[in-house]
């Protein structure tokens, strides 16, 4: 199989990835779920790495979701206390790297220390051209889409804005993710095939790509396995491949 990543042309613009599996990683061990995560700390390390090495422009991490909330408490906070050490231990690799990180997501449930963490690393790494590496943290599609209709509602209401001239593209700049091109490639890990909220707007044409490993087996060779897979995939949007039309 592919140990190379594809060549610059075909590889995706941007990947967007549900991390998934961590719980039931760890109870294949018997160990507790809290393993799981720690382990799938060790896979982002080195799915970013990877990613960097192949040249990639954009990699959109599925941190924590707002339904995570619903967990119980001790495993909220022992991935809370994970991202802590996450965002301490890996910021100056990151700069070394040239990787910019930005957080998507609703920053005010976060714990303030988290939120200050979040914005020096996105202070630190603001001017760096590599990898942009995106964690939606607490993130939900359908609380971002509702955040951009409020706004554009409210703009509306105030005067400021024609309800006429909203289109798709200005919707869209009203997303977390307005900096960003739509993910080409969104893959989910562990076998579930749903989004669960993620990324719900601009995965409308992203090519949907179901594992069954589990997030902490994840390693790089089978990342590249999967930007392989995407330059085999035909892509439409709708229209007909060149050699029909
Ligand atoms: C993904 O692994 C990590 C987070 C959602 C934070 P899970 O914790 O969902 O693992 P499973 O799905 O229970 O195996
Ligand atoms: C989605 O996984 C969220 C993240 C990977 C962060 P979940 O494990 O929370 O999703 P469901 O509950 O199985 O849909
Ligand atoms: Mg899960």
């Amino acid at each position: 199989m592919a140990a190379v990543p594809p060549d610059a042309s075909s590889l995706p613009r941007h990947v967007a990835i549900i991390m998934d599996g961590n719980g039931r990683w760890a109870r294949k061990r018997h160990l507790p779920r809290q393993a799981g995560h720690v382990a799938g700390v060790a896979a982002v390390r080195e799915i970013v790495r990877a990613a960097t090495d192949a040249g990639l422009q954009n990699l959109t991490l599925y941190a924590f979701s707002s339904e995570n909330w619903k967990r119980p408490p001790t495993e909220v906070g022992a991935l809370m206390g994970l991202f802590r050490l996450y965002f301490r231990n890996d910021l100056e690799e990151m700069v070394a790297r040239g990787v910019r990180v930005r957080i998507i997501g609703n920053r005010s449930r976060v714990a303030t220390d988290i939120r200050q963490m979040i914005e020096e690393m996105e202070r630190r790494t603001v001017g760096n051209t590599g990898l942009n590496l995106t964690f939606a943290f607490d993130y939900g599609g359908q609380e971002e889409i509702c955040a951009a209709a409020r706004e554009l509602a409210r703009a509306a209401k105030e005067g400021r804005l024609d309800p006429e001239t909203i289109t798709p593209e200005l919707f869209a700049t009203r997303l977390f993710t307005s900096a960003l091109p739509e993910p080409d490639l969104l893959i989910r890990t562990s076998g579930e095939r749903r989004l669960s909220n993620f990324l719900l707007w601009q995965s409308a044409y992203a090519e949907l790509l179901f594992v069954d490993t589990l997030w902490p087996d994840f390693t790089p060779e089978k990342f590249l396995e999967a930007l392989d897979q995407f330059a085999r995939r035909e892509r439409r949007f709708g229209s007909l491949p060149e050699a029909v039309a």
